[in-house]
């Protein structure tokens, strides 16, 4: 097979164990300690399992941890921006030893989807943990929330994948990195971009992952399925927006559309390096990153999810980083652009907030054709009104 771009770390991981070795753990599973996980710590689970954490093999030891708060990098200096933890109840935690073996089990379906080897069992301060990662302690911010609602204790090492989370939907979408490896070099495609979200694609998607594809060989379309903050449109809805604007407007040999089924952390900057890192897992070359990438409200500043790439080198991102200003519909112009393409001032660029865009569309007001393609207003319109739609996953 042809070469393809180095996952990060230097070799994809691969922790899914399967035959007679996954029913000697599933068996032996059965006498270890439990461990409740949570949604999040199942796809958690399943991403490192399959390698797209690569160079992570379970969770973070005290160390690593430590490294990653403090540095961005793992202890061995592997570029690595967001903690990838196992919080542990207390009462539970206490109970561990390092080096024993434990099971972890769904807390709603009981399935056990790992065993885990317990390396590091550490306290941590999550207020330095918030302030850290996400440049806030603000328990407004919905990553900051998440993180002070888990328990205090991280239990760390390397794990053992026995059973994966099955969609329930949209399954043909989901690749491991080791598939869509091998389909963009099926595919012929030497440069990939990514392109990470958590929205509807709306025209300054369409007009930076259209600039971006003039200059590389495929578009990897891989919007996160995992939880979101409420006021996000639900992942199903988004899956169906995507599919009709692909049909329409783009591509089929140049352009692939796969789900990242990992968690929204909200940590802008350092969320920008962690999906980067990862998108190179899955096989791109380059990665977008927009205007405020990642970020919520007011957070973090526009470009500083852009500006963070700077603390590293070439070689240590190992992909190629493509920034993009923000972009707009110019109405004299008469097309998308950035104040690096467009001459006109405020007045001439059309502007919508994500706010105003679900009012419109939760009142069934198609947004103007220049802000959202008519096409997928109509399937969100028709999604956001059925209020049976799950939040989270497809
Ligand atoms: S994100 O949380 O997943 O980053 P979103 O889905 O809105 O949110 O953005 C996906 C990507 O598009 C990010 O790289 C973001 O920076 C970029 N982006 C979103 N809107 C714009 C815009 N108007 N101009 C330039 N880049 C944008």
């Amino acid at each position: 097979m042809a070469e393809t771009i180095k996952p990060h770390g230097g070799a994809l991981v691969n922790r899914v164990v399967t035959g007679a070795q996954r029913d000697g753990l599933l068996k032996e599973a059965e006498d270890l300690q439990h461990i409740p996980v949570n949604a999040w710590t199942v796809s958690d689970l399943d991403l490192i399992g399959i390698g797209a954490f690569s160079p992570l093999t379970g969770f973070l030891e005290e160390k690593d941890y430590r490294s990653v708060l403090d540095r961005m990098r793992l202890a061995d200096g592997t570029v690595w921006s967001i903690p990838i933890v196992l919080p542990v109840e207390d009462a539970l935690a206490e109970r561990l030893l390092v080096g024993e073996r434990v099971a972890l089990v769904g807390e709603e379906d009981g399935v056990v989807y790992a065993v885990l080897d317990v390396r590091s069992v550490y306290r941590v301060d999550q207020r330095e943990e918030a302030v850290k990662v996400f440049k806030t302690d603000d328990l407004e911010h919905p990553g900051v929330q998440k993180l002070f609602s888990r328990p205090k204790t991280y239990v760390g090492g390397p794990i053992q994948l026995l059973n994966r989370p099955k969609p329930d939907k949209f399954q043909e979408f989901y690749f491991d990195p080791a598939e869509t490896r091998k389909k963009f070099v099926q595919n012929g495609w030497k440069t990939v971009v990514g392109f990470q979200t958590r929205n509807p694609v709306h025209r300054a998607h369409e007009y930076i992952q259209k600039t971006a594809l003039e200059i590389v060989d495929g578009l990897f379309l891989n919007p996160l399925v995992g939880e979101t903050k409420s006021d996000d449109i639900n992942a199903d809805v988004r899956m169906r927006s995507y599919l009709v604007l692909l049909d329409h407007y783009y591509p089929k040999a140049r352009t692939m559309l796969g789900v990242f089924p990992a968690a929204m952390r909200y940590a802008g900057p350092r969320e920008a390096i962690f999906h980067a890192m990862v998108r190179k897992n899955y096989g791109c070359t380059h990665f977008i990153v927009g205007r405020d990438h990642a970020g919520v409200g007011d957070y973090y500043g526009t470009y500083e999810a852009q500006d963070i790439f700077k603390n590293f080198t070439a070689d240590e991102l190992g992909i190629t980083p493509l920034f993009f200003e923000h972009s707009f519909f110019c109405t004299k112009c008469g097309n998308m652009g950035t104040s690096k393409t467009c001459p006109h001032d405020k007045s001439h660029h059309m502007h919508l907030s994500g706010t105003k865009v679900r009012a419109m569309l939760r009142e069934g007001i198609c947004p103007p054709a220049e802000f959202t393609r008519p096409e997928v207003a109509k399937v969100l319109i028709e999604g956001m009104s059925d209020q049976l739609v799950p939040s989270s996953n497809p």
